[in-house]
This record gives structure tokens, sequence and C-alpha cells, in this order.
């Protein structure tokens, strides 16, 4: 039995994770959802019923001693993931940790230390890597083998007033520097803050170059009044459009729409690339969690690890969370 144990119960759990381990273990029967976790005894429970875990425990310790499982979800608060997921690698545990995989370079740096002297494997778990849209259009993009020149994506959200929404910035930084298949270089960032929103309330707007010279923009809105991921891809004769499916949003089920300098066009609906609507598929978290799973179910002595690949977005988030006007690729890296 390959043994799955999650800590941390809460709003993500429920929305994106639970429904995917609850479709796992229905498409692999020697999957067992061993055991789920959260401070609050009551969440943990319900998330047991919800979606078919054996066990629940309100002490991670406990559960991973008492279990001893195959892999470890861990979907907690930001300010936790990095304390928490040194401490389940250095028990030896394998790891799947929500974004962001730290709040600095600092943290993501001992992640990725711990995760290599214990010789564990890590998967960050960027949903947007995993969405089945933002494959396709990377697909489309490599297989057009023109150059790519500008990379767009504006990321709106609404009554977002949180102090620090670097951490869902990250999304719109790492899904770009993903299509772009290339290091940041330069990264220019100015704010339009709005202190009668609360602290910190602030429009992100980040533009500037890739290793591989390709350009971007992203424009990140908190208080847009509508919940959208658009993404714009131009290589020289092609433009990519994608609209994603996000949550509930006027999107769904996403397209993605390939037009050619000859004015052909192509669009791709997003509820042909999986078998259901449901957010969890669209969105790509169930895939994050399978091919991870899959890894290590396959018995290959090959690790797992893509903390480096996910280094960049984490400075770049902490930059956004600092309202700092610039971001150099360091060159010693
Ligand atoms: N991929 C996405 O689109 C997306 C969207 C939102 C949030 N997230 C990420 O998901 C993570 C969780 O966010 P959330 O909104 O679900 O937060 P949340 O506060 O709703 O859930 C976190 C849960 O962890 C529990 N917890 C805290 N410490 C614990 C411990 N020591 N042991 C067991 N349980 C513990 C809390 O009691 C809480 O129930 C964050 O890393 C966040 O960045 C990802």
């Amino acid at each position: 039995m390959f043994r799955i144990c999650v800590i941390g119960c809460g709003n993500m759990s429920q929305s994106g994770h639970g429904p995917s381990f609850a479709k796992y273990r229905a498409d692999y029967p020697d999957v067992s959802l061993a055991a789920c976790c959260d401070l609050d005894g009551e969440k943990a429970r319900a998330y047991r019923d919800r979606f078919g875990f054996a066990q629940y425990y309100t002490d991670y310790r406990q559960m991973l001693d008492e279990i001893r499982p195959d892999v470890v979800s861990l979907i907690s608060p930001v300010d936790l993931t990095c304390p928490l997921a040194v401490d389940i690698m250095k028990r030896g545990y394998d790891i799947i940790m929500e974004k962001p995989p730290g709040k600095n370079r600092a943290e993501i740096e001992i992640m990725d230390s711990v995760a290599k002297q214990y010789g564990v494997n890590v998967r960050c778990a960027f949903n947007r890597r995993y969405t089945p849209l933002i494959e396709a259009l990377v697909r489309r993009v490599r297989a057009s083998g023109e150059r790519l020149i500008n990379i767009t994506y504006q990321l709106y959200r609404w009554h977002r007033y949180d102090r620090d929404f670097s951490t869902t910035a990250i999304h719109a930084v790492d899904a770009v520097k993903y299509i772009a298949g290339s290091d940041y270089d330069t990264v220019h960032l100015t704010y339009d803050h709005h202190p009668e929103c609360g602290e910190n309330v602030k429009n992100i707007f980040l533009d500037g170059t890739f290793e591989n010279g390709a350009v971007f923009q992203i424009t990140l809105i908190p208080l847009g009044g509508a919940v959208t991921e658009r993404v714009t891809v131009n290589t020289v004769n092609h433009s990519f459009f994608v609209d994603l499916p996000m949550w509930e949003n006027i999107d769904v089920p996403g397209r993605l729409v390939e037009v050619t300098d000859s004015n052909h066009c192509e669009t791709v609906m997003g509820d042909t690339l999986v078998d259901s609507t449901e957010m969890f598929e669209v969105s790509g978290f169930y895939n994050e969690n399978r091919l991870f799973f899959e890894h290590l179910r396959g018995g290959s002595n090959e690790i797992v690890n893509d903390l480096q690949s996910a280094v960049q977005s984490v400075e770049i988030e902490d930059c956004i969370r600092h309202s700092l006007p610039l971001y150099k690729k360091d060159a010693s890296r």
C-alpha cells in the first residue's frame, strides 16, 4: 500500500487537494489515504469523513510516528511551510508542499539543503505548472519552433485586502517563468498603493526580460472585481491567448486560442483536455499530486526535487512583499 498523509485541512486542502486525493485513491486501489491532521480536530475529522481518510490527528508528529507514510502533503499557512517542511524531511519523508516554498531565498535554500542531506523527494505544488491549458500552451509554443517574443499575464482578484498579496502573486511570477522556459534576468516592479483599503494593499506591475531575450509584463490587481487569469504569448509568427478557468469564474472551462500570421485560428476548450470540469482537475491540482505520487510509486532511484526551479519565484515574491523596485538575477547562480 502507498500511504498518503496530509498536514493542514484548511481551505485549499479542502478545495484543491482533498478531491484530488479521493480521485487518486479511486483510480489506484493500492493507495491508502492513511491519515490527515489539523490543529483543529473538528476540521481534521470532517476532512477524514469527506475525502475518505482512515484516521485523523491533531499532532502531525504523532501521525508520522504511528503511520510512517510513503508521502506527506503539507498544506499549511505560509509562515509555517519552511519549519514544518524541514521537520518532516528530517524525519525522512518525501513531501509535496503548497506554494510558496518559503517566504524568501533563505527559506527555500534551507529546505533544499535539508532535502539533499536527507535524500528525500520534494515537489513544490505550483498548480499552474500542471494546469492542462498551460501545459497545452507550453507544448504549442515549443512546437512552433519560433523565437519567443513576449508574455503577458493578468491576474485579477476581488476583495483581496491581504496585507501580503505576494503569496498569491507568486502564481503569476512562477507561471510566466515556466512558460518562458528561461530564468528571469531583470524585473522592474511598480506599485499602486491603496492605504485606504488596508495596510500594504496595492496593485502590482512587473515587466522585464528573460535570459533568453523574451520580455514580459505581469499585472496583479487584488481588488479587480473579477477573478481571472489571462495569458498571451507571442512568438515570431504566432499569438497564443489563454483564459484560465479559475474557481467558478467567467472563463470556465477555459480556452486556448492559437493564431498564426496567416490569421489561421485554432481553439482548444479547457474541458476537452480533462475528464471533468471540476476545479481540482482543470486547475492542475490532481496532476501535480498524481505525477509526484507516480514517481514515488514507480520505484525509480532518481530523486525529484524542484525547489531550485522555484528560487527566482520566491525571490521576486519577497520583492513584492517589501515593495522593492528592482530584481536582478544573482550572477553567481
Ligand atoms: N494553489 C493555490 O491556488 C493556492 C490558493 C490558496 C492558498 N494556497 C496555499 O495553501 C496553503 C494553505 O492555505 P489555506 O488558505 O488553505 O490556509 P488555511 O489557514 O485555510 O489552512 C491551513 C490549515 O493548516 C492548519 N495547521 C496549521 N499549523 C498546523 C500544524 N502544525 N499541524 C497541522 N495543521 C496545522 C490550520 O489549522 C489550518 O486549518 C498556503 O501555503 C497557501 O499559500 C494555494
